[in-house]
């Protein structure tokens, strides 16, 4: 699979179980490094990293092994300061590689990292997570967080690779998986109906690691990721459709102070705009109770909790920095794999939220 980036430069996304036996191979074809760091977190660090450094010592590449804390909290500028300081005492220069081994936080902050280093230097995404591998790890936007929100810092830098190993997710917290399996829903119902047809088949049972579809399933929902990301790479059109679900999952995550995971909130955006599409852009009650009830077959939810405070859920709505005079643009659906951009106006939004939280 090969994401095609601009005129002058396309990465292979490889996807397959034990790929990263070959990581070797794939680093020595992708240039020459003065010098190597993999840099993970700490959760990551004995289940995968350290096998994987000892992997590349057999094949004579030396690398530092550089560890952050792990969670959403260490995903900031003081995180990425101290692995730049780190990276300056062992003098890494302009030729050397950062390999980012670990979940989305980990990919973002050693993005941001490469790209700001030394005014940017390379770096190869091994994404440990199945949100990372179908999502964080593909596309190159990196950055952290700041104390007034989420993803405010940062920059797009294109990894020279991105290596998906299904097998490197047999650790994987359940949560974890539930949270990576929305975002593999929300690709199958903005990019891929097959994929979708496949994931219904699957069910419940897409939550077992071991599932012989599941190396197909991330095939797909990469392959989705690349052909979006390739087309847009600036997010100047085409890349919104990522946003399914997101647009009102971004104010779920901040009303419930995150409480509420990712994958939990991206859900129920999910299933509010499935609701949403049956309502303005015609998708058919089948398709849309099918899609609701594999979101919810995998556990997770598809409505606002009743104890979230509206309010706070507008208030986060209107702080979003794609609402513009007063429109905010939801990704909606028209059928499966087929996404439109439907403009609503927050007071209709309002009073549509209203509806439903009360009901
Ligand atoms: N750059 C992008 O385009 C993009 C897209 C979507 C999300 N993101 C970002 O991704 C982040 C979320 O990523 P995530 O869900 O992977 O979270 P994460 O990186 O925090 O990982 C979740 C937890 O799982 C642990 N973990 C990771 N791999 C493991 C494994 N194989 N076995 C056991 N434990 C493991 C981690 O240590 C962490 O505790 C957010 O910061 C989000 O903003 C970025
Ligand atoms: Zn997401």
């Amino acid at each position: 699979m090969t994401l095609r980036k601009g005129v002058d430069r396309s990465y292979d996304v490889l996807v397959g179980r034990r790929i990263l036996s070959h990581l070797h191979e794939e680093i020595q074809r992708s240039g020459a490094f003065s010098s190597y760091a993999v840099v993970t977190d700490e959760h990551v660090r004995p289940l995968v990293a350290e096998p994987l450094q000892k992997l590349l010592k057999s094949h004579q590449i030396d690398t530092e092994l550089l560890t952050v804390p792990a969670g959403e909290a260490a995903k900031s500028v003081t995180t990425v300061v101290e692995l730049c300081q780190q990276l300056v005492v062992r003098g890494f220069d302009r030729q050397s590689l950062l390999l980012a081994v670990g979940g989305g936080v980990v990919g973002d902050i050693v993005g941001f990292a490469a790209a700001i280093y030394l005014r940017g230097i390379r770096y190869i995404q091994i994404p440990t997570t199945i949100l990372a591998q179908v999502d964080s790890a593909i596309g190159g936007k990196t950055g952290v967080d700041l104390p007034s929100g989420k993803n405010l810092l940062g920059a797009f830098h294109q990894p020279l690779l991105v290596l998906c190993d299904p097998d490197m997710l047999d650790t994987l917290p359940l949560q974890a998986r539930r949270d990576g399996l929305a975002e593999v829903i929300k690709t199958a119902l903005i990019g891929d109906p097959e994929l979708f047809a496949l994931l219904g088949r699957e069910g419940g049972g897409l939550l077992d690691v071991d599932s012989p579809v599941l190396e197909t399933i991330l095939v797909r929902a990469c392959a989705v990721k690349c052909r979006v990301v390739s087309q847009d790479e600036h997010e100047s059109g085409l890349r919104r459709i990522l946003n399914f679900g997101h647009t009102l999952g971004h104010a779920v995550e901040a009303a419930s102070n995150y409480m509420i995971t990712h994958g939990q909130a991206v859900a129920i955006g999910m299933g509010v705009a499935l609701q949403f599409s049956r309502e303005w852009t015609g998708l058919g009650k089948a398709e849309a109770e099918h899609a609701l009830s594999l979101i919810n077959e995998v556990g997770l939810p598809t409505e606002i909790p009743p104890d979230l405070d509206l309010g706070s859920l507008l208030a986060a709505l209107e702080k979003d920095k794609k609402i513009q005079s007063g429109i905010c643009h939801f990704v909606l659906l028209s059928k499966i794999g087929h996404p439109v951009i439907h403009p609503i106006r927050l007071g209709e939004l309002r009073r549509s939220l209203e509806a439903r939280m009360n009901q």
